[in-house]
C-alpha cells in the first residue's frame, strides 16, 4: 500500500509557497502542492464522529471540530458525557437532555420538551462569539437501546401502520436535528457517539449526512473500523435489517482521522511518518480500499487524515477543557499540583485540525 500522497499531503501544510514546495523532497513525486490540498470530497452540513472503539478521541475531535465550525449544533450522545463536560467546562449539565428530548419519539404518550440546545458560549468563554450550541448527553443512554428496541417491536406489530411507526423511531434524530437547526438558526452538526451502535449511534446514522471516523494507531481500532464499515453495508446487520426495506437514509464515510501519530526525528526527515504510524496508515488505506463504496469517493487517499498525537497538550486541554486552537507552545497550566507545558507541535496539530476542517463543512 502506498501512502506517498498521504505523506506529501502533510508536508503540503508547511510550505510556504509554490517556490518553497520546489523545493521539497516531495515535489518530485507531487509537483503541485495546491492539487494536493484540495480532498476534492463533496461537503456536508451534518457529520456523526463515531468508531466502535473507545479512546480514539471521538469526544476531543468534536469538541475541537465544532470549535472551528463556529455556528454548529453539536449533540453528545455518549452515556459517558465527555464532549457534554468539554463544553460545559466541567459543570454538571443542566437542562434536556438529548436522552429526554428523543424519549418521546419512543413513548408517544410522552410530550415534547421545549428549549433543548443550549448556547456553548454562557458555559465555556473559549466559544464567545463562536454562535455554537450543544445538547447535552445523560447517564440514562445507558438505558436507551432496550427502550428503543421494545419500541421498535412495538411499532412492528402495529397493523397497516408499522412502516410509519418504524420510520417515526428510526428518523427521530433527523427530526430533532431539523426543528434544533431551524430553531438555533445553524447549519452545520456534529454529534458525538459512544462506542456502541445500538440506540442513540442507530439514530444518528440515519440523521447524518456522513460520517468521521477517528482510527488509534493501533489494531484494535482497525478491527473496529472493519466492524462499522461491515454494519454499515451488510444487509444482515442491525443497521440495514432495523429498516426493513424503508427509505431511509444511510450515510457514507467522509474521513478517517488516524489519531495519536508520530513523526520521525531522524535528521533530515521531512514530514516522515514514524514506524508505527507508517504501518497503520497503510492498514487504514487497505482497509478503505477494500470497502470503498462506503465512502464518498471512490479515491482511498482522500479519505485518511493523519493528526499527530496532543502529547501533554491533550492533557491540558482535556483538564481545563481548551480548544487546541487556543493554547500556544510552552503557555504552563498546574494540573493536579503538577506543571505542564503546551508541546510545540500543538501549532502542527492546529494546521491539522483546520485542513479537517477545511475538507468537511459545506
Ligand atoms: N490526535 C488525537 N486526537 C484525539 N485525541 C487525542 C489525540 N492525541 C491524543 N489524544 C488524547 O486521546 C484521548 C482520547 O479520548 P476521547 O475521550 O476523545 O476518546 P473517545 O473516543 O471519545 O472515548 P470514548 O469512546 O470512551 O468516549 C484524549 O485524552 C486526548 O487528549
Ligand atoms: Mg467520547
Amino acid at each position: 500500500m502506498n501512502v506517498d500522497k498521504i505523506v506529501a499531503r502533510q508536508a503540503a501544510y508547511y510550505a510556504n509557497d509554490a517556490q518553497d514546495w520546489a523545493n521539497s523532497a516531495h515535489s518530485v513525486l507531487f509537483p503541485r502542492m495546491t492539487e494536493l490540498l484540495d480532498l476534492e470530497l463533496p461537503k456536508h452540513n451534518r457529520y456523526a464522529v463515531c468508531n466502535l472503539r473507545g479512546g480514539i478521541g471521538k469526544s476531543t475531535l468534536t469538541f475541537n471540530l465544532a470549535y472551528d465550525a463556529g455556528d454548529v449544533l453539536a449533540v453528545d450522545t455518549c452515556p459517558q458525557a465527555n464532549s457534554t463536560s468539554f463544553f460545559t467546562q466541567g459543570s454538571p449539565a443542566n437542562g434536556t437532555t438529548i436522552y429526554d428530548a428523543l424519549l418521546p419519539y419512543l413513548l408517544p404518550r410522552m410530550s415534547f420538551p421545549s428549549g433543548i440546545a443550549q448556547k456553548v458560549e454562557g458555559h465555556n468563554s473559549y466559544f464567545d462569539g463562536k454562535g455554537a450550541y450543544f445538547v447535552p448527553s445523560s447517564p440514562n443512554l445507558y438505558e436507551f437501546p432496550s427502550i428503543m428496541e421494545s419500541a421498535l417491536s412495538q411499532a412492528r406489530g402495529i397493523p397497516g401502520e408499522s412502516d410509519r411507526a418504524i420510520t417515526q423511531i428510526l428518523n427521530s434524530m433527523r427530526d430533532l436535528l431539523d426543528r434544533e437547526c431551524r430553531k438555533t438558526d445553524t447549519r452545520k452538526v456534529l454529534i458525538d457517539t459512544s462506542p456502541f451502535f445500538s440506540g442513540a449511534t442507530h439514530l444518528s446514522w440515519h440523521a447524518v449526512d456522513s460520517l468521521i471516523v477517528p482510527v488509534r494507531t493501533d489494531q484494535q481500532s482497525v478491527d473496529s473500523l472493519k466492524l462499522l464499515l461491515e454494519l454499515l453495508q451488510n444487509k444482515n446487520r442491525s443497521f440495514l435489517r432495523a429498516q426493513q426495506g424503508l427509505d431511509l437514509h444511510e450515510p457514507k464515510v467522509q474521513m478517517v482521522v488516524l489519531t495519536h501519530c508520530g513523526w520521525s526525528t531522524r535528521a533530515g526527515a521531512q514530514y516522515e511518518p514514524n514506524n508505527q504510524t507508517k504501518v497503520y496508515l497503510k492498514k487504514v488505506k487497505q482497509v478503505i480500499t477494500d470497502n470503498i463504496d462506503c465512502f464518498t469517493t471512490d479515491d482511498p487517499d482522500n479519505h485518511i487524515v493523519p493528526l499527530d498525537d496532543f502529547l501533554g497538550t491533550g492533557r491540558i486541554a482535556s483538564a481545563k477543557q481548551i480548544p487546541i486552537k487556543c493554547l500556544s507552545p510552552q503557555q504552563s497550566f498546574t494540573i493536579g499540583g503538577q506543571r505542564v507545558t503546551v508541546n510545540d507541535s500543538v501549532t502542527k496539530c492546529q494546521r491539522q485540525l483546520s485542513f479537517i476542517s477545511q475538507n468537511i463543512w459545506a
